[in-house]
């Protein structure tokens, strides 16, 4: 017989039909007259309860049904005199697939999240992981509808490339030359001529470059991939290997992408709270008891928009107050994580999107303010980049408007001495009817952070990559 689903049985009132149920068994209590075994098959948080009464399965194969072990059950569907549950099946025969024995790591109730790591290819099976990869795979539909509904096309960026993003060094280089025996030249320098594409290539720590290329031709595109970073940051908010949402617009300007962001976050939220009820009352339950009033608030109220300037000038003022910081926050400093949970946690209690930087700390693509920055009084000093910072969080988005002149992208490479050999395409959309475009990039496993309410982000993705960690 076709299998019926977990969630489908739950929500079935078809009483008195015959199903099949196939899942993993979460608890087995045995009493005098009947056997009740709880049965979860992945669909769902929720379990169903099988009810077996004595003498309709044999005594060796009941002792085979423990936590942990695979069965296939086949009975009668009906109504549950239990208290919160619809249906349970009432078992008319019983086969083990896989039998499971005490060693199971994921036996015990309340495991650490640092123990499950080590058994990330079991953790799967735990309710919380469960609800977790829920929740991840429908933000992973969230944003694909968004999208889809708003006309921008999925665009695929390549992940081996030979420019670096975001300048900033941290990358993976990919090459099938021999390590023990590296051709080099006469100043000691490694010969990429006989490596597989003919030159230093490294995996990407963006798609935004290649992004542009599509927007100024589709209009409106977006990526969604893995991208990785060699940062040797070990925080709860880093990953090597992470997945990021790029959209990139032409036309756009900075008041449209600042409501880009907040509407796509808000969307995203939304479907959360609307598709993954039973899954977010487990974790407000279990993990975070603020969550599912934190989802709401966002849907609740407008993200704060703050010039940078606007920023440190609130964080001087709270620190002439009295309040301490380990790092220092001068104008033209790269704020900390400590500086943005300040304003974001307890000056506006709310999102905030950051707008205006420094130049000097932002990327050479982002476009120049030409506008009065409001500092000292003068002009080009800030560029139109904007970081969106959340609760729990910090920074879940990084974007900005593009810089379409040539002449002004033009000094910033010079400037920042970015090698240009490999950046003539990029240059030529600003050589051939360059537009004004902007666009951002959005962490996705920061997403799945802040709608789980899980505190680390090697929880939130099934086998996470980490400086001295890739296993499984
Ligand atoms: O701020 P970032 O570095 O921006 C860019 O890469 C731009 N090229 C994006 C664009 O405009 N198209 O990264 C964007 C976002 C961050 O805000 C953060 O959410 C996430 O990517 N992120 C990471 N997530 C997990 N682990 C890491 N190591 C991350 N680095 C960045
Ligand atoms: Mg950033």
């Amino acid at each position: 017989m076709a299998r019926t689903k977990v969630i489908d049985a739950l929500q079935s009132t078809d009483y008195g039909k015959d199903i099949t149920i196939k899942g993993w068994v979460r608890t087995h209590r045995s009493s005098k007259a009947v056997d009740f075994i709880a049965v979860n098959d992945g669909s769902t948080i929720k379990n169903i309860q099988i009810v077996v009464d004595n003498g309709v399965v044999e005594e060796e194969t009941l002792k085979q049904v423990t936590t942990g072990s695979c069965i296939c059950v086949e009975g009668t569907l009906v109504e549950s005199p239990a208290q919160g549950q619809a249906s349970e099946v009432h078992c008319k025969s019983l086969v083990v697939y896989g039998g499971c024995g005490a060693d199971y790591p994921m036996q015990k109730k309340g495991q650490s999240f640092e123990y499950m790591r080590q058994y990330a290819h079991l953790r799967l099976r735990t309710n919380t992981f469960g609800a977790v990869m829920r929740i991840r795979h429908n933000m992973a539909m969230a944003i694909h509808t968004y999208f889809h509904e708003h006309g921008y096309f999925y665009f695929h960026t390549p992940l081996i490339t030979a420019s670096d993003c975001e300048g900033a060094g941290q990358m993976f280089q990919v090459t099938t030359k021999n390590l023990y025996n590296l051709k080099k030249d006469k100043e000691g320098k490694i010969d990429y001529s006989d490596d597989f594409f003919g030159k230093q290539t490294s995996l990407t720590v963006s798609g935004q470059l290649e992004g542009e290329l599509g927007a100024t031709a589709l209009g409106a595109i977006y990526t969604f991939g893995p991208t990785f970073r060699a940062e040797n940051s070990n925080t709860p908010r880093h990953l090597a290997e992470f997945w990021m949402i790029e959209p990139e617009v032409a036309f756009m300007d900075l008041p449209e992408l600042m409501d880009l962001e907040e509407d796509f976050i808000k969307y995203c939220v939304k479907w959360a709270l609307d598709n993954c009820k039973d899954d977010l009352e487990f974790l407000n339950k279990m993990i975070d008891k603020g969550l599912i009033e934190r989802l709401q608030g966002i849907l609740a109220n407008d993200f704060v928009r703050l010039p940078y300037t606007e920023g440190i000038k609130i964080l001087q003022e709270a620190i002439a107050k009295g309040k301490k910081f380990e790092f220092p926050c001068e104008w033209g400093d790269d704020l900390a994580s400590e500086h943005e949970r300040y304003l974001v946690e307890e000056y506006f209690k709310k999102p905030v999107i950051m707008t205006n930087y420094p130049k000097a700390i932002k990327a050479f693509y982002m476009k120049i303010d030409e506008q009065e920055s409001g500092y000292n009084g003068k002009s080009g000093q800030t560029v139109q980049g904007t970081d969106v910072l959340f609760p729990q969080i910090g920074e879940i988005i990084g974007g900005s408007v593009r810089e379409e002149s040539y002449d002004l992208l033009m000094n910033e490479i010079e400037e920042r001495n970015i090698p240009m050999k490999d950046m003539a395409w990029y240059l030529d959309t600003r050589k051939y009817g360059s537009c004004p475009h902007a666009g951002f990039g959005l962490g996705f496993e920061r997403l799945i952070l802040f709608v789980t309410g899980m505190q680390n982000i090697r929880d939130v993705i099934p086998f996470p990559r980490t400086p001295n960690n890739a296993e499984f």
